[in-house]
Formats: structure tokens, sequence, C-alpha cells
């Protein structure tokens, strides 16, 4: 695997064992963003939970992943469009959750994502794949996958050791599989500069993982809870709001940072 050349994309994958962090949130808005401002963007929905699936508006029961990977359909069959601009998507289901026992035996089946890839991923500048709260399987498929790794984290003092257990996996893992593995970027979801908890969390983070922090973080924002519901991104549900505003900056520090990696 390590002597393989990297996915013609920029391929992220967005990753915390810790659930509802802001993994599925950042996913879909930022790929959202950036399809926006012209890149094409390809989505993969790598958990069984199949949030971002529903979160762009795409029906869970269908096509998933795991069809690809049991060679049951093909790209062309699996991708589905978000809309008319360069956004694109591969759907999951609960039917993903198996997929560690039915490839158990498979040689190198750490590969297995990254090789489906590498036949599409010249069609895009970005694929973002996002991960189930948990290393196992998929997550290290993504990882394998990957060249950058965002890794979205809440202000609260415990997300300083999770980071810290992260940041080991990937260094692991990369060496291992992937050499050229490195964090795109940790982003503070959720954050208001206002509570001194979250001021101290962000400058700890920083202390420790330097130039990894992103600049720039998310605020709290109701809209951008609502969006999914609807099946829209930040972007396309309220413009105006504090969260589009957010994510639009989250992208523009995202794409500096992929140029530099
Ligand atoms: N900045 C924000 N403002 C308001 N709500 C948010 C924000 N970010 C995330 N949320 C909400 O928090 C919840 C968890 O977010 P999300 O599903 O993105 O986390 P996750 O890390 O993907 O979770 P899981 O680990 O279960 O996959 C969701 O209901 C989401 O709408
Ligand atoms: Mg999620």
């Amino acid at each position: 695997m390590a002597t393989e050349k990297a996915l013609a994309a920029k391929t992220v994958a967005v990753i915390n064992q810790k659930g509802g962090v802001g993994k599925t949130t950042s996913t879909v808005n930022i790929g959202a963003g950036l399809s926006r401002l012209g890149a094409r963007v390809l989505l993969i929905d790598l958990d069984p939970q199949a949030n971002l699936t529903a979160a762009v508006g795409q029906n869970a029961g269908g096509r998933c992943i795991a069809d690809l990977f049991q060679g049951g359909l093909t790209w062309e069959e699996l991708l589905a469009r978000i809309n008319d601009n360069s956004l694109a998507v591969v759907p999951s289901s609960v039917r993903l959750a198996s997929a560690e026992v039915d490839f158990a035996t498979v040689p190198s089946r750490e590969g297995l994502l990254r090789k489906h890839l590498a036949a599409v991923s010249d069609r895009f500048d970005f694929i973002l794949i996002d991960c189930p709260p948990a290393l196992g399987f998929l997550t290290i498929n993504a990882l394998v996958a990957a060249s950058g790794v965002l890794l979205p984290v809440l202000p609260e003092f415990l997300s300083l050791q999770g980071v810290s257990g992260i940041a080991e996996v990937i260094r692991v893992i990369g060496k291992r599989f992937n050499p050229g593995l490195d964090i795109t970027g940790i982003l503070i979801n959720r954050f208001d500069r206002r509570k001194s908890l979250h001021r101290e969390v962000q400058q700890r983070l920083k202390e420790r993982f330097d130039s990894r922090v992103f600049e720039q973080t998310v605020r709290d924002n109701v809209a951008v809870a609502e969006a999914p519901g609807y099946g829209l991104d930040i972007f396309t549900y309220r413009p105006d709001s504090v969260g589009a505003k957010d994510y639009q900056a989250v992208c523009q520090e995202f794409i500096r940072r992929c140029s530099r990696q």
C-alpha cells in the first residue's frame, strides 16, 4: 500500500471517535461551500448511521457504498448528483454496519476504499469522507485513502485528550499504510468566544497542535442544526446565517491548508 501514488483529488477523512462533534455537519457544509467556489466535490458517507446521506436529501434505503465494496454496483450506479453544481454523494445505509465482518478475511482490506476511489478520483478536486464515531475498520479505510484529516472537536477539556489519541492513530496508520497522511486541520465547532472555557480549550489545542488548529471556528447556530432536516446545506437553507458565514470562512481556510499539504 505504502508505495501507491496519492489519489488525484485532495482526499480528506473527517474523523473523531467521539460522537456528535460535527463531523457530518462539517462534511456537508464544507463540501457544499467548496462546490460553490467552483470545485468538483465528492462526499462519501462512510457511516452506517447514514446521517450525511439524509442531510443532503438522499434516500438511505437504496444504494449504499457497501454495494460498491461487494461488487454489486458500479460507480455510475452509485453516484448521486445533489444539484446542478459540482457536488456528488456516495450514500450509505445501515447495511454498511456489517462491512467489518463481511471483509474480515479479505487481504489488504484496509485499502478497499482507496482502491475503489482510484477509479474516480480524477473526476473531482476534493473528496470528503464522513466517518462513523469509532476508529474501526471504516475509519481506517478512510485514513488509508486520504492525504489529509479534518478533525472537528467541541470546545471541552476532554477533547484535548481525544485529539491526542487520534493524532497517535493517524501517525500509526500513516507509518504503516499511508506515509503522506497529515492533519489538514482541527476545527473547533460550537465555539463561543464569550466563554472562558472555550477560549482556554482553544489555547491549549494551539499550544499542543500549533498551526494545525483552524483559526476560524464555527459558532453554535440553530440554522446549522435545522438545515439537515430539510436535506439542505447551510448556504442553501440560510445563506445569511452566522453558520453560513462561519462555514464560508472555514472553506477558504480549508483550501489554503490543502494547498500547503
Ligand atoms: N455549529 C453548530 N450549531 C448548532 N448545531 C450543530 C452545530 N454543529 C453540529 N450541530 C448539531 O449537533 C448534532 C451533531 O452534529 P453531527 O451529526 O454533525 O455530529 P457527528 O460528529 O457527525 O456525529 P456522529 O458521531 O453521530 O456521526 C447534530 O444535530 C447537528 O445538527
Ligand atoms: Mg456523523
